[in-house]
């Protein structure tokens, strides 16, 4: 195979971005960049659901209630959209039916020669186990390997978290390794599992054409 050809500097293949649709059971599940009006249903979200995102985040220094209400997100925004104007990230809202459903999170882009980042994501609980999360995620990914050109994404999980490891799994990540006291999570360092993709494991057309062979998506 050829080299990469470098790319100009300053350049972010694939941002902005809006992806989708893919329908998982009767939900229409759509990605677009956050926004400064998400603001009020993103702290909404946030503070119903501390217990349910607490134990798998990084440590919330200033309290969770402050951390996370509507005045915290212009802040946010503002940090999140220069990153993603910068080629640092991708900083994806979730939406289900129009309506903001929670993020997915492109982090740490480093282009040549690795072309490579993380994924994060969290979705709103009153949601959760109905397959939104990992069809995000499918449409990320497509994302990445695609209009984006990277190598290679990764993902890491506390052992205990068994919603988010199913995520992985099913969408085909490969599990490499226990990082030991890897990120502040609730207030300790935790271990983490570190989970990765590359280019030459993309499935046949896709991760969403892999999502809807498996009947666990469709396409809107
Ligand atoms: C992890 C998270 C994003 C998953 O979102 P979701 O929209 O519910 O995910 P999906 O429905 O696509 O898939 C979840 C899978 O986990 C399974 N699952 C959920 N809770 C589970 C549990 N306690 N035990 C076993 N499986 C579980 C679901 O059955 C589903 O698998 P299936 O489709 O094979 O049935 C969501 O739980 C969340 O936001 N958690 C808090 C934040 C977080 O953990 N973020 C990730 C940090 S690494």
């Amino acid at each position: 195979m050829p080299p990469p050809v470098p790319e100009p500097a300053g350049s972010h293949p694939g941002w902005p971005a809006r992806l989708g649709p893919l329908r998982v059971r009767d939900l229409e599940v759509r990605l677009r960049p956050v926004r400064l009006r998400d603001g009020a249903a993103w702290a909404r979200i946030r503070q119903r659901d501390e217990e349910y995102l607490r134990p798998w985040e990084p440590t919330s220094h200033g309290g969770w209630s402050r951390r996370n209400s509507t005045a915290e997100w212009p802040g946010r925004w503002y940090l999140l959209r220069t990153a993603g104007r910068r080629g640092l990230s991708l900083p994806f809202a979730i939406t289900v039916d129009g309506g903001f459903a929670g993020h997915v999170m492109v982090g740490n882009v480093v282009r040549e020669p690795l072309l490579s980042a993380y994924v994060g994501y969290w979705c709103d609980s009153g949601l959760a186990g109905r397959g939104v999360t990992t069809a995000a995620v499918a449409l990320v990914l497509d994302h990445c390997f695609g209009p984006v050109r990277l190598h290679r994404v990764e993902a890491t999980v506390r052992p205990e978290n068994t919603a988010s490891i199913a995520v992985l799994v099913k969408l085909g990540f490969r599990r490499e390794g226990l990082l030991r006291r890897y990120l502040d999570v609730d207030g300790a360092w935790r271990d983490h599992y570190g989970y990765a993709l590359t280019a030459e494991e993309v499935p046949p057309g896709g991760f969403a054409a892999k999502l809807i062979r498996d009947g666990r998506a469709r396409r809107a």
